[in-house]
């Protein structure tokens, strides 16, 4: 008996000694995160998402914004890489220029998450996974969607998103894959934007210039909100009625563009998931864990219309 008694006391003095040395090596996680910039309200969204949820977990972010230049994006790898980081969560501003300091984060066996937008590399290796949603298919819904609302008859201008992103060339690219197949659509001008609002605005002026104050437009095709709300103005400024003189489809699903449907200034919006610290965060856990990930963890987003708009705008702005 007295035996069983001791046994039970080393028994249980170990797995305490163990919990105390392990603890803190599950908790000490520490991750580096390049953002791109704060260009929009989704991007905000999705800093915060990644911010808040590191700190749920206890995990140490080490945020770094970019602002917009993939020059800071590469100093902010190489610094993450010197401080020893577990994991590194990459949002690429383009989608090339990126093999070398990848393969130095390989080389520290640092492994690096993509969240949102992808890279060409030439070995896929060199990253781990690709948690984003399909650009391509969003392009596609937006065409499909602008084809069915004016029976394949439109002239469209196109924002443009940052020039080299892979949400710009393959929102384009998907647009483009529908709208080819009906000879009465076309991209009469298209120009980048950046993503931004006053981007949005400046280029859609210059469209309204130079057709005719705008009356040779059937359609904005924005590859994101921001860029919409800032045409909406330009429109607006124009004597023009957005969403009815000038249809607009535009992609994110940012409470604003709900609050502008609500007001009868925009058609469509197509939703891009913000909420991207959950996945990316368990891909790092299960990644550490030994567990094999796809390269792509796909998100998915709908296509949204003014008779859901507030409904939208209010789950998204409730406390
Ligand atoms: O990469 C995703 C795009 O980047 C979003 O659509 C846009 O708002 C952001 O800035």
């Amino acid at each position: 008996m007295q035996a069983i008694v001791s046994a039970r006391k080393i028994a249980l003095g170990i797995i305490t000694v163990l919990s105390l040395v392990l603890a803190p090596i599950a908790q000490a996680l520490t991750v580096g995160f390049s953002q791109i910039g704060s260009e929009s309200g989704w991007r905000t969204a999705e800093t915060q998402s990644i911010k808040s949820v590191a700190q749920q977990r206890g995990i140490t972010l080490k945020f770094s914004d970019a602002q917009q230049k993939q020059e800071n994006q590469i100093k902010a790898i190489r610094s993450f890489i010197a401080q020893r980081v577990d994991a590194i969560i990459l949002a690429p501003v383009v989608e090339t220029g990126w093999d070398q300091v990848l393969r130095e984060a390989k080389r520290a066996h640092i492994p690096v998450f993509l969240v949102d937008r992808g890279v060409k590399v030439r070995d896929s290796n060199l990253y781990v996974t690709k948690i984003a949603s399909d650009f391509v298919e969003e392009g596609r819904l937006a065409g499909a969607w602008l084809a069915g609302k004016t029976s394949g008859h439109c002239k469209i201008v196109e924002l443009q998103g940052t020039v080299g992103s892979s949400a710009a060339i393959d929102r384009k690219k998907g647009f483009a894959n529908i709208i080819d197949l009906f000879p009465r659509m076309s991209i009469i001008r298209s120009q980048s934007g950046d993503f931004t609002r006053s981007g949005g605005k400046n280029v859609m002026e210059s469209f309204l210039k130079s057709e005719n104050g705008g009356k040779t437009i059937c359609a904005v095709y924005s590859h994101n909100d921001d860029m919409a709300l800032g045409a909406i103005q330009a429109i607006q400024e124009a004597g023009l009625k957005p969403s009815k003189d000038i249809l607009i489809i535009s992609i994110d699903g940012v409470p604003d563009i709900f609050k502008a449907m609500m007001d009868g200034q925009t058609n469509a919006t197509i939703e891009l998931k913000s909420a991207l610290g959950e996945p990316a965060f368990d891909a790092i856990k299960d990644y550490l864990a030994g567990k094999k990930l796809p390269k792509w963890i796909k998100t998915q987003g709908d296509l949204y219309l003014p008779d859901t708009a507030k409904a939208q705008y209010e789950s998204r702005t409730a406390m």
